[in-house]
């Protein structure tokens, strides 16, 4: 369970990103992030892994009051949130096996389990046979894949998604939301953020809708929790 109790965010400029926004997310969940540019979707999904801090308000993850941790601790969090970004940025000269084996040496997974996890992972996103590209050979839908295999590797609760088909033909994005949608299935907690209202209007599920940095819709209708038997899988 993720809840934010009465988040705000004010930027040192003086901008609000987050104005009293609070809702709860069960584990499990698929749910969009919409609005406007600048109505406050990546300040709000840079609250899951503490890549901004709120200004007031708290945010729980499971039991983790997250404004409680200390800077030595973030890496436990961030190891649970994985990210996929509207730009990937890959080791250039690494093949995309090996970009995703990076993010297994960053973490304390045991070495015999790597090659297992690697295969899962490219196997969920169906690019096994391009594992030996390097990631400028591939393209940008296909990165993509490579970027969800890199995130989902370390098997966290929860995927974070900002704009993540912001770059691509309809096609391709459908076919990423897809992916998406299907690692949601296998448990995952989605969190999707996107100004596309097509996709969200295609595949419905849970939408939280931001304007001005105000929730202004939590709509339920299209949602649903993917686990029937939802539970808190986070480790601290
Ligand atoms: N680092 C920052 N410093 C100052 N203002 C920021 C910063 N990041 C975002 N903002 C402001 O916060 C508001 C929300 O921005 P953002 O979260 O990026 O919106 P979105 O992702 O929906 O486009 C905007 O007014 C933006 O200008
Ligand atoms: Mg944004």
């Amino acid at each position: 369970m993720i809840k934010f109790t009465h988040i705000s965010k004010k930027y040192d400029n003086g901008n609000y990103g987050l104005k009293d926004v609070s809702f709860k997310i069960e584990q499990g969940e698929f749910v969009y992030v919409v609005g406007k540019s600048g109505a406050g979707k990546s300040t709000l999904l840079k609250m899951f892994n503490r890549e901004e801090m709120p200004t007031s308000g708290e945010i729980l993850m499971g039991n983790v009051k997250i404004s409680r941790l200390k800077n030595n601790q973030v890496y436990k969090l961030r190891r649970q949130v994985g990210v996929i970004r509207q730009k990937d940025l890959f080791l250039p000269n690494r093949s995309a096996y090996e970009n995703v084996e990076y993010v297994l040496s960053a973490c304390d997974v045991p070495k015999e389990e790597w090659d297992k996890r690697i295969l899962d992972a490219f196997t969920t996103v169906g690019m096994w046979n391009f594992r030996e590209h390097r990631t400028y050979e591939l393209s940008i839908g296909q990165q993509k894949k490579i970027a969800i295999a890199r995130a989902i590797v370390t098997s966290p609760p929860v995927l974070i998604a900002d704009e993540a088909t912001a770059n691509l033909d309809n096609r391709s994005a459908m076919d990423i939301m897809k992916l998406f949608n299907k690692i949601n299935r296998q448990g995952m907690t989605v969190v999707f953020a996107t100004h596309d209202s097509t996709m969200v209007n295609t595949l419905r599920r849970r939408t939280l809708e931001l304007s001005y940095g105000n929730l202004i819709r939590d709509d339920r209708k299209g949602g649903y929790s993917a686990t029937n038997d939802p539970k808190n899988v986070y480790v601290w």
